[in-house]
């Protein structure tokens, strides 16, 4: 079975077999920074826009549902004033990119455990939700303090915590309780700096995604290589397990 439709001209958006949805673990701020001897604060900053310039450029292409690894339930173990920056930037896009993102008909969305994020940050995130929860445009979604592992864990809790009987506990019963429930399963997950893993992002809901790795730090990342992953996901053919 081919799902995708035949390959496409390069550049072209909107088109059938264009991903649905699109995850992407945006890694290399780090790097990025260390490469131009700047703090590893500059790279985040840097990291902010090349989110602003993903955000703009992926329904253009045609995409529904964006997810953004923006923070994991990992990234704790970094040092507190690196946390404190991820925090504060994370804050400053809400506040000072949600009139534009509404006024662009972007829907948004977290996933992720919001129990150990400050009351404010948590404040901010139900207000953003709430204000663009009618956009249709397309949904933006944050992965904060999300972890696959800790997602999946907290959705069996749910079930033995409602009583649900062992045969009931099925692959439906676990993907409804899961934070993307009301989401399409990702198509294409993205991960820049060259590294090839998946590090607790969406495990359950990669089951037939496809992967795709640049060399690209996440700073760099834009509009045309965005296209051209996509370009390269139209030319796959997917089997979902089929012949
Ligand atoms: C990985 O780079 C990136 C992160 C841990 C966080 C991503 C966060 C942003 C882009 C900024 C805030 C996000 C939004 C949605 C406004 P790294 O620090 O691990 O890089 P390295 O591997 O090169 O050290």
């Amino acid at each position: 079975m081919t799902a995708n439709a035949a390959p496409q001209a390069a550049g072209v958006s909107g088109g059938a077999g264009v991903p649905r949805h699109v995850a992407i673990i945006m890694d290399g701020n780090g790097r990025w920074a260390k490469k131009r001897f700047l703090p590893r604060v500059a790279g985040h900053r840097a990291g902010v826009e090349a989110v602003r310039r993903a955000v703009k450029a992926a329904p253009r292409i045609g995409i529904e549902v964006l997810t953004l690894y923006a923070f994991s339930s990992e990234n704790w173990k970094r040092p507190a004033d690196e946390v404190s920056d991820l925090m504060g930037l994370l804050k400053h896009y809400l506040q000072s990119e949600i009139d534009e993102l509404h006024e662009n008909g972007i829907r948004l969305k977290f996933i992720g455990d919001h129990s150990r994020l400050s009351a404010e940050l948590v404040k901010l995130l139900q207000k953003s939700a709430e204000r663009t929860a009618g956009n249709t445009r397309m949904t933006l979604v944050l992965a904060l303090n999300y972890g696959s592992q800790d997602e999946l864990a907290r959705a069996v809790r749910g079930l033995i915590a409602d009583g649900t009987p062992a045969e009931q506990v099925t692959e439906e019963a676990i993907a409804a309780r899961l934070d993307t429930a009301d989401l399409p399963l990702p198509d294409l997950i993205i991960r820049t700096s060259g590294e090839q893993r998946l590090s607790n992002f969406l495990l359950w809901q990669a089951a037939y995604a496809e992967l795709a790795f640049t060399d690209e730090l996440w700073p760099d990342f834009n509009e045309a290589s965005l296209q051209r992953l996509v370009d390269e996901y139209l030319r796959r053919e997917r089997r979902y397990g089929g012949l």
